[in-house]
């Protein structure tokens, strides 16, 4: 799956998909569908175009195919029983969009519109030319540099704080829910499962939690639940195990039962098993990851306060005893005393040069040139890809079935060449 460029956008519209056909105005002639996304089982993600600003944009419609069923274009309840389910799930996905777009920052999508129209919801969020971190985990020539994941990381986690300081959880942090602009800067997207904590009460409500096998925590499996930050951090935790390792972590239901077992935990730590990472970072992501809330990094702060003690751990000098101190100062201080006295002024061109500016390390991905050539290219090609197909391992009925991400294996192999 892949998010990207409007001529490189990759299609992933499911056989028998309910979208709405190409070419559809909304909202008056304001916007025109230009197709497909994707279709997650909760809303229909569309490539549109806002004729108002000229400008191509993302729609994601409220679609909870369990409840509804397309008749033109209008959306309709499946059954009466239905009815009041389905307009509880369309009030919430209204104040959702409108929570989101009062959250402004560099790596949140904006959400620059709400409306109804069809008998359903919409939100026009902006497009963002990029990858999402599936695709870059998939794809090798994509592959990201230590430092480019720990800057990722840590604007995500920036992200991720704002989304806990109002009060709300993502409930879906997962790979293909991060895309890459084309500068290689994070953008947190499909709030889609993002529910405010007042509207987890109802039963309408949580007969749509989703959970992501991998990625979602334990106790986003069984009703009632205690959801918190944490449980958002752990999906962060297990987001950045895949990107690192290669592969996504067990399902948490799994490690679970081995815990309550006593057997040992089948996710393998990060720790100590990738040199070009230091400890310190990588034992902030197992923590995270953490199947009990309680042991787990409980806030994104606290995260990035653990990456960053790393830079601030200087070691402070100890002297052996306290006596040697003044041995030592008075020694120091009569060599240079010795030193400044009987030395000849030095030339200019005798100084040691000056340190050459240390070189930043840029935050745009090996990939985003040729990204770019390729999106010009594309423009006049077009190009589509299939979709993943996903499924819960054991979805509940009153669960949505969700995409259950494709694992990658190979990225070891990426990360043994750096
Ligand atoms: N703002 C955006 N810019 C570019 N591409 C986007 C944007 N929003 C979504 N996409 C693309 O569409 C895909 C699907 O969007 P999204 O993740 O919001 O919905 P979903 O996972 O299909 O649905 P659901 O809300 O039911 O979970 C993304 O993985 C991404 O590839
Ligand atoms: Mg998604």
């Amino acid at each position: 799956m892949s998010a990207v460029t409007k001529p490189e956008l990759e299609v992933e519209t499911k056989a028998g998909s309910e979208a709405l056909p190409d070419g559809t105005d909304l909202l008056g002639d304001q916007f025109k569908i230009e197709r497909p996304l994707s279709n997650g089982g909760f809303g229909i993600t569309y490539l549109a175009r806002d004729n108002f600003l000229g400008r191509d944009v993302v729609i994601k419609e409220c679609y909870p195919e369990v409840f509804c069923r397309r008749d033109g274009k209008s959306v309709l309840v499946r059954s009466k029983q239905h009815a009041e389910k389905y307009r509880a799930i369309v009030e919430m996905f209204m104040r959702e969009a409108r929570s989101i777009a009062k959250m402004r920052h560099p790596n949140i999508v904006g959400v620059h519109r709400i409306f109804e129209d069809n008998e359903t919801a919409y939100m026009v969020l902006d497009l963002i030319h990029g990858r999402d971190l599936l695709s870059v985990i998939k794809e090798e020539r994509h592959r990201l540099t230590s430092d480019q994941v720990k800057e990722i990381l840590i604007k995500i986690l920036d992200a991720v704080d704002l989304v806990h300081q109002n009060d709300l959880l993502h409930r879906d942090i997962s790979p293909d829910n991060i895309l890459l602009d084309k500068w290689g800067s994070p953008v947190l997207i499909d709030f889609g499962a993002a529910r405010e904590e007042a509207s987890r009460e109802t039963r309408a409500v949580s007969s749509v939690l989703v959970v992501k096998d991998g990625y979602s925590p334990q106790e986003f499996y069984f009703a009632g639940g205690k959801q918190s930050p944490s449980s958002d951090l752990y999906a962060l935790g297990a987001t950045f195990y895949h990107l690192i390792s290669g592969e996504a972590p067990p399902n948490s239901q799994t490690r679970m039962a081995e815990f309550a077992g006593n057997n040992p935990d089948p996710c393998e730590p990060l720790a100590g098993r990738f040199p070009e990472y230091d400890d310190v970072f990588l034992e902030a992501i197992d923590k995270a990851m953490q199947i009990l809330p309680k042991a787990r990094i409980q806030s994104a702060r606290e995260w990035m306060h653990l990456i960053n003690s790393k830079e601030e751990r200087v070691k402070p000098l100890k002297p052996r005893a306290k006596a040697d101190l003044g041995k030592v100062l008075t020694r120091l201080v009569s060599e240079t005393n010795e030193y400044v006295l009987n030395s000849e002024p030095r030339a200019a061109k005798d100084l040691p040069p000056l340190p050459l500016p240390v070189k930043k390390v840029s935050s745009k991905p090996e990939w985003a040139d040729e990204f770019n050539r390729e999106t010009s290219e594309a423009a006049t090609n077009g190009t589509s890809s299939k979709k993943e197909t996903h499924s819960t391992s054991q979805p509940r009925p009153d669960m949505l079935a969700v995409p259950e991400p494709e694992r990658k294996r190979g990225i070891l192999a990426w990360f043994g060449r750096i």
